[in-house]
């Protein structure tokens, strides 16, 4: 179990690339499933969580030849197995995206629950739904969920909770269903979007994406691609909270600032002064920060994955803050590890409030998650003394090379 040192204090200078998104990644590399012609996907993050769904694959058949650095090429036409293995289901929530893609090339899945971060309870009653609504029948059998169907058909569907995950399983199992699908109430945020320009390229016929109606006419076959992953919003939300407590000057390249309105404007409002490029933002943290109020929410709204990220930069904001997460229901379980660095919050079911201007002194410290990982990074950063962050394999599932990224910024970081 690898672990951080970090000394606070460091003013953080300099540049920093993004990669690409992990959601849309572990979106995108099932769908290939969906095609027997080899595709090339490109910017894709190195991250454990991205090597877990290659491994996925290739239990399964697949041939994965890497091209360069940030790409490879995926072939799926070996492909002769419809079971993902426990071990690796358990791991990774989005393991739950090669029920879908496995149900529109085999007619079957078998895939075990998903694992992944706990933020209280995950249901996946809404992928049922979509997938029975297009003609799958499931059972749960012995922790495994098994799909089936005779024939996929195109219907409408209609989500009362706006899930990422339920849209994009949807749109997976409806791109070579018979006739047409409508899904209702469909999640909005950049890697939907991604993963149905993906699937168009590949030969989809996809329209909506990025609305909260997508029509998913379903065709007969799919072909080969060269796909470019977009950039990754929370890595680069994530750079500008460690920019806000250290007093930063930075460079933030390659990123869609479109996809970072909601993040930009809150930084913004505590104090950054933030320069916009066409794929880069200036960041610069000069001045005492501001309480804000925040409250998570679904795209374009303040993304959740950003919440401990924003609640640790708070702790340094002057006056009293508001965070409400409004997606899941136990998302403030890192809040102890911040209060054992000197933070004041206290936390009412799904409301925090942060008490800001307290000096956070170091201590030692456990991810409970990947993001809650990079929230103590944010604090430690801030900290006076030497901080240790336990549970790093939590942080390097969604954020490439941080410890080099960060010393190159002029941070004293190192893994141990
Ligand atoms: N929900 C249901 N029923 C379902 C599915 C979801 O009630 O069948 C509820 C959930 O309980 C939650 C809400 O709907 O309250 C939203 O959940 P969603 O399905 O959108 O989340 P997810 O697809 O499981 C993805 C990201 C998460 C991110 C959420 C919200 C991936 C692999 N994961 O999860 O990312 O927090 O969307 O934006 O894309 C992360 O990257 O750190 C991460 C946790």
């Amino acid at each position: 179990m690898g672990r951080f040192i970090v000394d606070g204090g460091a003013h953080l200078k300099g540049e920093v690339k993004i990669n690409g998104a992990k959601n849309a990644a572990l979106a995108i590399i099932p769908a290939t499933l969906l095609s027997k012609k080899p595709c090339v996907i490109s910017n894709l993050p190195n991250i454990s969580d991205v090597d877990l769904s290659f491994q996925i694959l290739k239990t399964m058949g697949a041939k994965i030849e890497k091209q360069d650095e940030h790409s490879v090429m995926i072939d799926t036409s070996t492909v002769h197995k419809t079971e993902v293995p426990f071990e690796l289901a358990m791991k990774m929530r989005a393991s739950y995206y090669y029920l879908g893609a496995l149900l529109a090339r085999f007619k079957e899945a078998n895939v075990a629950m998903p694992g992944g971060c706990n933020f209280g309870v995950r249901p996946i009653n809404l992928h049922l739904k979509g997938f029975e609504s297009l003609g799958a029948n499931y059972e749960i059998d012995g922790g495994i969920i098994r799909l089936r169907t005779t024939n996929l058909t195109g219907a409408k569907i209609y989500f009362d909770v706006v899930s990422v995950g339920a849209t994009i399983n949807i749109l997976l199992a409806a791109t070579t269903a018979d006739g047409v699908t409508i899904i209702e109430n469909a999640a909005k945020e950049p890697h939907i979007v991604d993963l149905a320009n993906f699937l168009n390229s590949i030969g989809a016929n996809i329209i909506g994406a990025g609305t909260n109606i997508i029509k998913i006419k379903g065709v007969k076959e799919l072909n080969s691609s060269d796909y470019t992953i977009i950039p990754d919003q929370i890595e680069a939300g994530s750079y500008m909270a460690m920019a806000a407590v250290t007093r930063g000057d930075v460079l933030i390249k390659d990123v869609t600032p479109k996809h970072l309105e909601s993040i930009v404007n809150k930084m913004e409002s505590i104090g950054l002064k933030i320069k916009k490029y066409d794929s880069s933002l200036h960041i610069l943290s000069d001045g005492d920060l501001e309480k804000a109020d925040v409250t998570s929410q679904a795209y374009p709204g303040f993304p959740t994955d950003m919440q401990p990220q924003i609640t640790a930069v708070l702790t340094f904001a002057k006056g009293t803050s508001i965070v409400t997460e409004g997606i899941w229901d136990n998302r403030f379980q890192y809040v102890g590890e911040l209060c054992r660095m000197g933070a004041a919050i206290t936390v009412d079911g799904k409301v925090a409030v942060v008490e800001g201007g307290k000096i956070l002194k170091a201590a030692p410290v456990e991810a409970c998650d990947l993001r809650a990982g990079a929230a103590l990074i944010v604090a430690a950063l801030g900290a006076k003394g030497q901080t240790e962050i336990k549970n790093t394999r939590y942080i390097e599932r969604g954020y490439e090379d941080i410890v080099g990224k960060l010393t190159a910024l002029g941070a004293s970081i190192k893994k141990v």
